[in-house]
Formats: structure tokens, C-alpha cells, sequence
């Protein structure tokens, strides 16, 4: 049992309360960053004239010995029992280099310490992330491509509303999608600053350079008050934020998938590879994969409200509960990492089932083409509405859609309809119909899929 606190201490810490507070089995993820971090730091303690150049040499190639002997085995975190990933680079620098390596800590808190290595873990982190989800909209955007003019009924309140282009669906998730990738943006941004030299809470007493710490490390900018950077977990918590978000986005998904390739449905045929079977029922075929994607949704959302439930009450400055957001962080991180990879796997490898979205789309969700079709003769919006309103509840009542009428039909509501009816009323027309740049329009879905594939080119 290892610790840098001993001295104040008479006796031994109780050993399953040290076990406890211990952090390492979490936030040994961070090893690389803290390596990193204290490389930077060292360099800042030389430049300052805290360090001779010679201690300060020892201290980088011991740091980097340590960071050799961890990626060589990367279990010897495991085996380690330190308090945490700070504690555990401390020792194994001191055992390589000796005095020196007690030199490191100068002017320096594990508070500051721990805020620079989960920001340095996040701006890297962040983009693997950011890369799925662009994975995601890449398979989107084959499906878009492939639909053609294929059109399938939208909905609103889960009853048909109008027919749409197939791929603007698809396209309506992947311009979904990409707010995320702008939000994990934002949260690599906020975790873009430089919070070394704020000490434990009041500053550092050397002369440390933290414009050229800020340089070294990569940060764009140095943290501005040392009692605002000894407590600061925003950053953790937008990043949360961005994870729940995105995992919202990726439920919604997953639950039209499961609706649209449910036999009720029958749009989509999922691939034998992404489903499951039945141990009772053979002819079972389920979407398990899509539920976990949702079910874990729920973990996410949990998390955030969770994180934010810890920082309340917190008293300004450092104070151990912030020890619990690496967990969450690496947890919702993991999820995600895996719903966005199942995601893609499952929408790449959807097949269409095009005749059937076709009929689905082609019943009395043509009502909205009736009425604009009496309104291009001259009828008021309002009145238009209401002649279409009734043709529907009748043919509702009959079982019947708009197909089954005759030119007669047609004018026993209303003499304006004449024989051009036949063709305008149609899914096909519908679509075509669309001219504003966000409709379901051939035109405007062309142009925006060719703007998403530039997009995923872009990123
Ligand atoms: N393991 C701690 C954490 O994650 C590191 C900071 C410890 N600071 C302290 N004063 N005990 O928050």
C-alpha cells in the first residue's frame, strides 16, 4: 500500500477504506495523459529554474522508461496498489531515477494534475468518437444513395402523414447526427485549456511558464482563476451531455429500425448478422442489438443527471467526489463507442424493401396532394381542405384509398377534378411536388445527399 501523504500520519490508513478511496483500477486509462502531463511539467520546472537541466533530463527519460515498461505491460497498472494513476507514476519514476524523481512534484497538486490529464484524455479521445458517428452518417448516406427515388410514408403522432423520398429519411438521421458531432466540438473545446499552475487551489509560488506549458501540451488557451480550475468538472459534464445526446439520437434510430423492419412494417429486412434468435420460438428474427442500443440510452441519460447531481452541493475548489466523473465518463464513452459501431453495422446492412414502402405510402396519406391539387384550380386552401377531408372519410369508411376512383367519382365531390387527378394523385407526384431546399423534392434530396457526402468526405 503506497501513498504521497504519508508524512502527516502517525498510523497506516485502515486498508479497506484505502481501498476504497483508491482510484487506480479507474483511472489507469489515463496513464499516457498523466506521463504526458508530467513530461510538461518538468520542462516548465527547468525553464523556471526549479529543476537543473540535469534532474530535469532524468526526469523525462524516466517518465518516458515508465511509459516503455506500461505499454510493454500494461498489466503492471494492474499489479500496482496505489492510490491513483498519480501516485503510481510518482513511485515508478522514483524507483528508476531516485531523488530526482521526488523532485517532480514541485509546485504541482494532483487537483491541477487531474484536471490536465482528463483534459489532454478528452481532446483525443473525442474525435474517435466523433469518427463513429461520421461512420454512422457514411452508412446513411450509402443507404440514400441506393434508395434512388424509392418514396415511403412519413409520419407524425406514428400515423402516416406524406409520402417522402426513402432517402431523405435517412438523410433526416444524418443531419440528426451531425448536431452531435458538433456538440462533441463544442465539448473538445471546452476541455481545450491549460489548467497547470493553479496549484491546489491558490496558484504556484515559481515562476512556471504556462504559456509555454499551454504549447507543449496542445491547449489553445490557460485556465483563468486557480479556485474556479481546483473544482472545474464542466468540462466532464458537456462531455457527458454530448454522450447522452448522441445516445438519445441513436435510440430514436434504433426504435424506427425496430418498427420499420417488424413484420407490421416490413420496410427494411435487418441482415442475419446484426439479429437474433429465439431459444422457444424458430421463426423468430429479433433486433437485439437495436434494443441494447436504446436500453443503454437510458444508462447514458442516468449519467448526466447522475454527474450533475455530484456537483451541486459541492463547496467551491477540489473535493473528492469529483474522483467519481472518470468512471462515468469512461463508461458513457465505451457505450457509446459501441452503439454508434452497432448502429452503423446495422444501417449498412438494411435491405429495402421497396414495393411494400411504396403501397404503404400510396393510401389516403394523399390527401394533402387532393386538397393542393384543387388549390392549383383555384380553391381556397381552407374549402380544399375540407373536400379532401370528406373523399377520405369516406373511402376510410369503405376500405377503400384514392385509386379506386373514377373520373366520376372524383367530380361528384367536386367539378373541378378533371382527368389530370389521376396523375397528380400519387406518391411519386407528391414527392416531386417538394421544392423548398429542406423538402423530400428529387431536386432538393439530391443536392442535400451530394452535401452530406461532402460533409462526411469533410470530416
Ligand atoms: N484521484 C483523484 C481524482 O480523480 C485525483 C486528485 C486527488 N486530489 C486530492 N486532493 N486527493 O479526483
Amino acid at each position: 500500500m503506497t501513498n504521497l501523504w504519508s508524512g502527516r500520519f502517525e498510523g497506516a490508513p485502515d486498508a479497506e477504506v484505502f481501498e476504497f478511496g483508491k482510484s487506480l483500477p479507474v483511472d489507469k486509462r489515463l496513464i499516457d495523459d498523466d506521463l504526458t502531463g508530467s513530461r510538461a511539467w518538468a520542462q516548465a520546472l527547468a525553464k523556471a529554474g526549479v529543476l537543473t537541466p540535469a534532474d530535469a533530463e532524468a526526469i523525462v527519460s524516466g517518465l518516458d522508461g515508465v511509459r516503455a515498461a506500461v505499454h510493454a505491460d500494461p498489466a503492471l497498472l494492474d499489479r500496482a496498489g496505489d492510490e491513483d494513476v498519480h501516485a503510481f507514476v510518482e513511485r515508478e519514476l522514483v524507483a528508476r531515477i531516485g531523488d530526482a524523481g521526488k523532485r517532480l512534484h514541485t509546485g504541482r497538486s494532483r487537483n491541477e494534475q487531474v484536471s490536465v490529464d482528463f483534459r489532454l484524455y478528452l481532446r483525443r479521445r473525442i474525435p474517435v468518437l466523433q469518427r463513429a458517428v461520421v461512420s454512422v452518417v457514411d452508412a446513411m448516406v450509402a443507404q440514400a444513395g441506393r434508395a434512388g427515388q424509392a418514396t415511403m410514408p412519413s409520419y407524425t403522432h406514428l400515423r402516416r402523414a406524406q409520402p417522402v423520398l426513402v432517402a431523405h429519411v435517412w438523410l433526416s438521421h444524418a443531419a440528426a447526427l451531425r448536431r452531435d458531432w458538433d456538440r462533441f466540438e463544442a465539448a473538445r473545446q471546452e476541455a481545450d485549456l491549460m489548467p497547470l499552475g493553479s496549484g491546489a487551489i491558490a496558484g504556484t509560488s515559481y515562476p512556471i511558464d504556462t504559456a509555454f506549458l499551454a504549447r507543449t501540451l496542445g491547449f489553445s488557451r490557460v485556465t483563468l482563476n486557480s479556485i474556479d480550475t481546483s473544482g472545474d468538472r464542466d468540462f466532464v459534464a458537456s462531455f457527458l451531455y454530448a454522450c447522452a445526446m448522441c445516445m438519445t439520437r441513436l435510440s430514436r434510430l434504433a426504435e424506427d429500425l425496430i418498427l420499420f423492419t417488424s413484420e407490421e412494417f416490413g420496410f427494411f429486412e435487418l441482415a442475419d448478422e446484426v439479429a437474433t434468435g429465439s431459444s422457444l420460438m424458430p421463426q423468430k428474427k429479433n433486433p437485439d442489438p437495436l434494443e441494447l442500443v436504446r436500453g443503454k440510452a437510458g444508462r447514458a441519460i442516468g449519467v448526466l443527471s447522475g454527474w450533475l447531481a455530484t456537483m451541486k452541493g459541492l463547496p467551491l475548489g477540489y473535493n473528492k467526489d469529483l474522483q467519481e466523473d472518470k468512471a462515468l465518463a469512461f463508461g458513457a464513452e465505451d457505450d457509446l463507442a459501441g452503439c454508434l459501431m452497432t448502429c452503423a453495422a446495422v444501417v449498412r446492412t438494411l435491405t429495402p424493401r421497396v414495393a411494400v414502402m411504396r403501397a404503404a405510402a400510396s393510401g389516403l396519406l394523399l390527401a394533402t396532394e387532393v386538397a393542393d391539387y384543387l388549390v392549383g384550380r383555384g380553391m381556397p386552401f381552407r374549402t380544399a381542405h375540407e373536400v379532401s377531408g370528406k373523399i377520405a372519410r369516406d373511402l376510410h369508411e369503405s376500405g377503400r384509398d384514392f385509386s379506386s376512383l373514377g373520373l366520376a367519382d372524383w367530380q361528384r365531390y367536386h367539378e373541378l377534378f378533371d382527368d389530370k387527378v389521376f396523375a397528380a394523385i400519387t406518391p411519386e407526384a407528391a414527392v416531386a411536388a417538394r421544392l423548398t431546399p429542406q423538402s423530400t423534392g428529387p431536386g432538393p434530396v439530391a443536392a442535400a445527399l451530394a452535401e452530406t457526402r461532402q460533409w462526411v468526405q469533410a470530416h
